[in-house]
């Protein structure tokens, strides 16, 4: 696996990719690599000639007060995944790459990136579509992969690819949990013990919720109400819990098909998300 952390090298060795007619398939990631990732890389190995995954721990897309400082970086250990995973290339800038001094330009994907986790976390989706499309004009890949685990990010990123006209195909990957439930992500590891064993009533609160709407419940604010009621009964700080149109994350009517109920909850310190998405 070549590593490299600037932009030249990165185009230079893509370059004689494509020289060869070869594609490329791209994976961004923050980093500290668990199975949820390596999985993007598995489903993207079949898709393409060429894996590239990127490293970068993007500073716009943390706000104030949030873990910027403190988010997990294990690059040693990322890397030895990675070449375990046959990856080709691994990119590894630094800030003062992808944020040049004088750089002025921002990406923001009006609308869908106010609610929600935008909401809670103002300028947070800015920060991704910004990073995402500077990535994507680094790497210029046929395709790239995102989990569905972040499933507004990743509307906010097929909203932006569409709109900019960048030439992607935007593939999202279905989410890889514990055996509890819990979905896995970096942010888990500011989990106690005790807290992980209360975590996995996130997806446990999806799952009743889900079941309820395919029982035949319309009511959906009672739907979310229950939710919440029971999400704190059980320790957590809930943010939303909402039941959506999955093509464009409005508040669902009784007679939309394809669903998606996504959550945000604090555990201690822990802000965790996760989602479910069916069809009734
Ligand atoms: P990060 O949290 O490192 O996630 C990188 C990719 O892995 C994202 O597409 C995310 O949705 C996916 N992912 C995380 N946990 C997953 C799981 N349990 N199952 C499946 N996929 C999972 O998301 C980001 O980084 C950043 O916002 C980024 C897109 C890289 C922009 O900075």
């Amino acid at each position: 696996m070549q590593v490299v952390n600037t932009v030249v090298e990165l185009r230079h060795a893509i370059k004689a990719w494509r020289i060869k007619g070869e594609t490329v398939a791209f994976v961004p990631t923050m980093g500290n690599l668990h199975d949820g990732h390596l999985q993007l890389v598995r489903e993207a190995k079949k898709l393409a000639d060429r894996i590239v995954v990127s490293i970068f721990v993007n500073p716009t897309q943390f706000g104030v007060g949030e873990d910027f400082e403190s988010y997990p970086r294990t690059e040693q250990d990322d890397q030895k995944k990675l070449a375990i995973e046959d990856t080709d290339l691994l990119f590894l800038p630094a800030v003062a790459d992808i944020y040049t001094p004088d750089a002025k330009t921002t990406v923001t994907v009006s609308g869908l990136s106010d609610k929600y986790c935008g909401a809670s976390r103002p300028g947070h989706f800015s920060g991704v579509a910004t990073v995402v499309c500077k990535l994507f004009n680094c790497v210029q890949p046929d395709i790239a992969l995102f989990g569905l685990k972040d499933f507004q990010q990743l509307a906010v990123i097929k909203t932006m690819a569409r709109d900019l006209h960048i030439p992607v195909e935007i593939l999202g990957v279905d989410t890889v949990r514990e055996p509890s439930g819990l979905a896995m992500s970096s942010r888990n590891g500011y989990l106690t013990v005790k807290e992980k064993a209360v975590a996995a009533k996130l997806f446990y609160s999806l799952c009743v919720a889900r079941d309820a709407i395919l029982a035949g419940v319309q009511d959906y604010n009672a739907v979310e109400q229950q939710a919440l009621l029971s999400l704190t009964q059980a320790g957590f700080v809930p943010d939303y819990f909402s039941v959506c149109r999955s093509s464009d994350l409005a508040k669902a009517a009784p007679d939309d098909r394809e669903l998606v109920l996504l959550v945000a909850a604090k555990l201690g310190k822990t802000r965790l998300i996760d989602n479910i998405y069916f069809s009734r």
